[in-house]
């Protein structure tokens, strides 16, 4: 009935189990055959084209469309991401493009328990947030430790909710939106690690999932190891 409250009762508040991640995300890659564009994400595009290919680890790859662009340009990635669903689906696009099986290791794992298993000349985070629990900072700080001096770490996450989140039944936003400056406080970074190249918030059209239009607020890091 309207209007009248509700008696409290404390066995009803229960905190809700928090889903696990790698449940959550197989779920969310299993609702369409494919999620993302399988497009590169533009600044990789323009950062990473500025530099000489090396060793690069994609952290949260997703379907793969950054670690594609990366291998095409030279690059010899390590794509990690914790859904099987995801990785099957960037191996499969590396083949159907004619990327060699050597070019791209697709790695499933927890970032949360991985260890990087090799340096790196450049680590790139694209939207690397999750509305389950997810410890970014401990996952990029064990992933900048392997940069080898001159080495590029490059950032880019989600500054705030998009537009259409509110509506989005299932799909609530990413829990955690950081600054430019927080992304790199979080890192805990010791005096003079690390020369910051791009720290900036940037607006982007982007399309929603029901064909809306608006503007995303991306934080974009760009940061290069000073050489010892
Ligand atoms: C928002 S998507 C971004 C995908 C891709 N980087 C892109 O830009 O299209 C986040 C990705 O992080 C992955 N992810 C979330 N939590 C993870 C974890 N603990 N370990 C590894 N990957 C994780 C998800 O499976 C998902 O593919």
């Amino acid at each position: 009935m309207s209007g009248m409250p509700v008696p409290h009762d404390p066995r009803r508040h229960h905190e809700p189990t928090p889903e696990d991640p790698t449940e959550f995300w197989e779920r969310r890659y299993a609702e369409k055959p494919q999620i993302w564009s399988g497009r590169v994400n533009q600044v990789l595009a323009e950062v990473a084209g500025q530099l000489t290919p090396g060793r690069a680890l994609d952290l949260g790859c997703g379907e793969g469309g950054d670690s594609l662009w990366l291998a095409g340009q030279g690059w010899e990635v390590t794509a990690v991401d914790i859904s099987t669903t995801a990785l099957e689906r960037g191996r499969a696009a590396a083949k159907a493009a004619g990327i060699g099986a050597d070019r791209i290791h697709w790695v499933a794992a927890d970032l949360a328990a991985w260890e990087p298993g090799s340096d790196y000349e450049l680590v790139s985070a694209f939207f690397l947030q999750s509305p389950v629990e997810l410890d970014r900072s401990r996952i990029l700080r064990a992933a900048a430790a392997r940069i080898v001096p001159g080495g590029h770490l490059l950032m880019v996450s989600h500054a705030a909710p998009p537009p259409w989140a509110s509506g989005l039944a299932g799909h609530e936003h990413h829990r955690t939106f950081l600054t430019p400056q927080q992304e790199i406080a979080a890192l805990d970074p010791a005096d003079g690690e690390w020369e910051q190249l791009i720290v900036e918030t940037r607006q982007r059209a982007a399309t929603g999932p029901d064909g809306q239009s608006g503007l995303l607020d991306d934080a974009v890091v760009l940061l290069r190891r000073n050489r010892a």
